[in-house]
């Protein structure tokens, strides 16, 4: 199944101020948000969407547009090919597309069996494979409490220790029916290994670091009036943007460093989006998601 761009009306209707502008989306995914930003804005203007998987980019030379621009690269790294003060309008969509949980290969998903990777850059850095067999079992604890917020992290990192002492766990379907297995609760309404494998795919991706990175990025390379539009899709990503944004207290004792004072720069014009019943139904992945907009002041 193709992804379903979620809250794509109401993310670009914010984004696209300015139909001559300059504007960038971070997770070009498969393009739902690029193709309504492309059809908005004028022949003058401009689109470059990155993005780390390199399917993603295949995917995006059907774009034809000339004023459209991929580059495979992570979002952090959005400053180096763009000046301060220079864009109208970023948008970032995060977390995978539905295409990466339906590609066996790509190792995203337990309920399909495939080599447990889970890198959307499949070109470098380490397979979860590479790491879950040789990483201490502290280790491996740690990032399910950290990211997964798996209240059995320990129970699950015993449980991996004692696997990969008979045999390496290589597949996605290995370690899901591993933690199906030991989960000690039998009766919930998500399969057992949804937190973990939530928790190691932002490890593996190094997500969080890299989206607080890029939105430092962002910060600097937006334009005076410019909007930024995030649709978070879990409490770890959405706290980063409330508190990369929120604004300083400015009674505040000076000597207690609460916030960044670069954030200041920002006002929050739309506040904890949600899709609609109608696009939760038509959509089901779009139910944990949460918009907000900030314009540069
Ligand atoms: C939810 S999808 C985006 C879907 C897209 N908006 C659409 O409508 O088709 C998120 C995309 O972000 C990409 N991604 C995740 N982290 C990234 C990063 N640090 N830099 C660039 N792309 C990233 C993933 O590979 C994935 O393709």
């Amino acid at each position: 199944m193709l992804h379903v761009p979620v809250l794509l009306e109401e993310s670009i209707e914010h984004l696209v101020q300015d139909t001559e502008g300059s504007y960038i989306d971070c997770t070009f995914g498969r393009g739902g948000h690029a193709n309504l930003i492309l059809q908005k804005i004028h022949k003058n203007a401009s689109l470059t969407s990155f993005d780390k998987d390199p399917e993603a980019v295949k995917y995006a030379a059907r774009v034809k547009n000339k004023n459209f621009k991929i580059v495979h690269d992570s979002f952090c790294n959005i400053d180096k090919y763009n000046k301060n003060n220079s864009v109208d309008g970023i948008i970032y969509d995060l977390g995978t597309c539905s295409t990466h949980l339906d590609n066996a290969n790509r190792g995203f998903s337990f309920n399909k069996d495939g080599p447990l990777d889970m890198r959307f850059d499949n070109t470098s850095g380490q397979k979860l494979s590479d790491w879950i067999n040789n990483a201490s079992k502290q280790d491996i604890m740690n990032i399910l409490y950290k990211y997964g917020d798996e209240k059995h992290a320990k129970i699950i990192s015993n449980a991996i220790e004692t696997q990969r002492q008979d045999r390496p766990i290589l597949t996605t379907t290995q370690l899901g029916d591993l933690i199906k297995k030991i989960y000690p609760e039998k009766n919930i309404k998500i399969h057992p290994a949804t937190k973990a494998f939530q928790a190691f795919r932002i490890f593996i991706n190094n997500e969080l670091h890299e989206f607080e990175k890029s939105l430092i990025a962002a910060s600097k390379i937006i334009k005076h009036k410019g909007i930024i539009v995030t649709i978070a899709f879990h409490s770890l990503e959405d706290n980063i943007i409330k508190n990369f944004f929120r604004p300083s207290i400015k009674s505040f004792p000076k000597d207690i460093p609460i916030n960044n004072e670069k954030t200041q720069e920002f006002k929050c014009i739309a506040k904890k989006v949600r899709p609609s019943k109608e696009e939760i139904y038509q959509n089901p992945r779009s139910r944990s998601a949460i918009m907000r907009v900030f314009k540069k002041i």
